[in-house]
């Protein structure tokens, strides 16, 4: 069974509603009343919530905006997340309750309680102070998925270092850029990951990043596939042998942190130039991030969550890590592909496990169900209660594949849209929402939507316009590691006046009041969920010998929901041609990882660009899809 398509913006206004089972049960019973509070008692909604946080000292300003638009939460307040993800479980039930569950590709297994996880970290932040590491300091981590992967970022943050992690799949440049940028003096990474069967050389790719990292001082590595890697005296330590080492003390005060202080970066990809590292804090990211996995997931102690994004991104370190372990759930994390060795590998974890929840993208759904209903009706699954999706629109037919073969009719999906820079979910049903396939319906507590034309104008319901956030939130990333200006300018600028937040993406509210994002209206590919910047890509293709100037747009993908195309000048006397285009191909795979890796290289003589010389992506688009091209009137030639 293939998706007939993944034409993500049809209307399919078929409402599903959730069992009443559900509904009985469900954390909020009436989405109208306490979204109205949230809106007209913002501060009063936000101070309840963070109520139900551990705090060192009480905050005095729920919200102060004084200096718009780098708004705080939570001033005078003192927290560490740490606290609230582990620490304050260990004094309740929660001790010896499953914190993670943890596969490795070929079979191997780990579970950790909560006790069992506090020590690891506490372990391994002692490892880190050995090593110099301060509050405020930023650890690069480039790891498999592997369970020292949130052991690491959890001890970072118990001692309020920040951590900066870097996705597992990216390759060299794509690392060592990130690593310049947040000046880490300290890397934690593995000898490789399982993927496939095969291994992934992290630690080949983390030494060649370091050749062009003159910050790194440290750097600890752990053993997980054992195959032979390059050590260097001096810089070079194994985790095993350090968290064996009296300094590795299972004893390790957690750090006091200020509401607003750092908890780590994040780099993602932006319109222009390089990727961003965006800031997120201790106290309102702590907040944000549990709340909203609380009500949207309605998440019960007996529940067993599996969150199936990689912690390299933002929706692993918000609900594979901080917000569930924050609510106290049993997390699972698992290192592979999800069709190794069978299709069935995802379904027969959820039945062995007991999963609950099942958190994913649709580019994993679609995937899975290019195989077929037999593998997951080989299993016995009946342990799903909800689903969710995330990281692009998810198309009607996906959508009903997962809600009927997975969710077997009765699992609601709530199809959660939200950003790197806003920490956690913007718009998403609850459990109590009557759903249609392919909206995110309605803002969760406290955000305020809006879609608007070119003049900030709001636009009639159903039409679509540009996304608009228009009030802070906790969980908002507070600037740009190292240039508050651009934050200001990308994403505050053009509705300066307004005082809205601009998405980027653009969508349409339909007279229901479900919003329907439609996708990017930037320079930024959403690649299997996975965000990338043209201008990244452009970047590693210009830096191959033989290419004078490239141009990377987006293109529909059955599966991948976009795929990446790129056009590209060559340098005078060259020539383009199969062979040339594969290795342009694996270069860009090389330099920045294989979800990077264009789908193709087409060669031309030149690029449509406007008078002062910007590309003009969107008539290369027009003219790949056999389109309209649209104004032509500042094309330069
Ligand atoms: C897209 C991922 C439609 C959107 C959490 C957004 C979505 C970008 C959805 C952010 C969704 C994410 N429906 N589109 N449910 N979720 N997006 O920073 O274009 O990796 O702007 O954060 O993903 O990607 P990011």
């Amino acid at each position: 069974m293939t998706p007939k398509s993944i034409k993500s913006t049809t209307a399919d206004t078929n409402l599903f509603h959730p069992p009443k089972s559900i509904v009985r049960k469900a954390n909020i019973k009436d989405y109208d009343k306490t979204y109205e509070r949230s809106i007209t008692d913002r501060e009063g909604f936000w101070a309840d919530e963070a109520k139900k946080l551990k705090w060192y000292k009480k905050w005095k300003t729920v919200l102060d905006d004084t200096n718009k638009p780098f708004y705080k939460w939570f001033t005078g307040g003192k927290i560490n997340i740490v606290d609230n993800a582990i620490d304050r479980h260990l004094a309740t039930h929660r001790r010896n309750k499953l914190a993670m569950i943890w596969e490795g590709e070929p079979g191997d297994v780990k579970t950790m309680s909560y006790h069992a996880l506090n020590r690891e970290v506490s372990k391994f932040a002692n490892v880190l102070k050995s090593m110099g590491v301060r509050k405020g300091e930023i650890v690069t981590i480039y790891m498999p998925q592997i369970p020292e992967l949130p052991i690491a970022m959890l001890a970072c943050a118990k001692i309020g270092a920040m951590h900066s992690v870097v996705y597992g799949g990216f390759s060299t440049e794509a690392l060592a850029g990130r690593i310049a940028d947040a000046n880490s003096r300290v890397l934690v990474t593995a000898d490789g990951g399982w993927r496939r069967g095969k291994i992934t050389d992290l630690k080949s790719i983390a030494n060649e990043a370091m050749d062009r990292s003159p910050t790194i001082e440290v750097c600890i590595t752990v053993k997980r596939t054992e195959h032979e890697v390059h050590m260097e005296n001096d810089r070079d330590f194994w985790y095993h042998d350090l968290m064996s080492l009296p300094i590795a003390s299972p004893k390790c005060e957690t750090e006091v942190m200020d509401a607003e202080d750092p908890l780590f970066i994040l780099f993602t990809s932006g319109t222009t130039g390089k990727p961003k590292g965006l800031v997120h804090t201790h106290g309102g990211y702590s907040v944000y991030t549990s709340t909203t996995h609380r009500y949207v997931f309605d998440i019960k102690d007996e529940d067993r969550w599996w969150c199936a994004a990689d912690p390299g991104w933002i929706t692993g370190h918000s609900y594979l890590v901080y917000g569930p372990l924050i609510n106290g759930a049993t997390i699972m994390l698992y290192e592979g592909a999800p069709n190794h060795p069978y299709p069935n590998r995802w379904w027969n974890m959820i039945e062995k496990y007991g999963i609950t929840i099942l958190y994913t993208s649709p580019t994993a759904i679609r995937g899975l169900m290019r195989f077929g209903d037999q593998w997951p009706q080989r299993h016995d699954i009946s342990s799903l209660r909800l689903l969710g999706s995330v990281g692009e629109p998810i198309n009607p037919e996906a959508w009903r594949w997962y809600h009927e073969v997975i969710g077997d009719g009765k699992c609601p999906i709530m199809d959660t849209w939200w950003q790197t820079e806003t920490g956690g979910f913007m718009i998403a049903p609850l459990p109590i929402t009557p759903l249609k396939p392919g909206s995110a319906t309605k803002p969760f507590f406290g955000v305020e939507v809006g879609v608007v034309d070119e003049n900030g104008k709001e636009v009639a319901a159903g039409e679509e316009g540009k996304l608009v956030i228009k009030a802070p939130w906790p969980g908002m990333a507070r600037t740009i590691f190292g240039d508050p200006d651009r934050y200001v300018d990308t994403y505050w600028k053009e509705y300066e006046k307004q005082g809205w937040y601009k998405a980027g993406d653009s969508a349409r509210i339909d007279e229901d009041g479900y919003v329907w994002v439609i996708g990017r209206i930037d320079d930024v590919i959403k690649v299997s969920g996975y965000r990338l910047g043209t201008a990244e890509v452009e970047s590693a293709l210009v830096s191959h010998p033989m290419v004078s100037e490239a141009a990377a747009i987006a293109l529909p993908h059955e599966v991948k929901g976009n795929a990446i195309h790129t056009y590209v000048i060559l340098k005078a006397g060259e020539k383009g041609d199969k062979k040339l285009e594969e290795e342009l191909k694996k270069h860009v795979s090389d330099e920045m990882g294989p979800i990077a890796k264009p789908e193709a290289v087409h060669f031309l003589e030149s690029l449509p660009k406007t008078r002062s010389g910007k590309i003009m992506r969107r008539v290369l688009k027009a003219r790949a899809m056999g389109v309209d091209e649209g104004d032509l009137s500042t094309l330069e030639d």
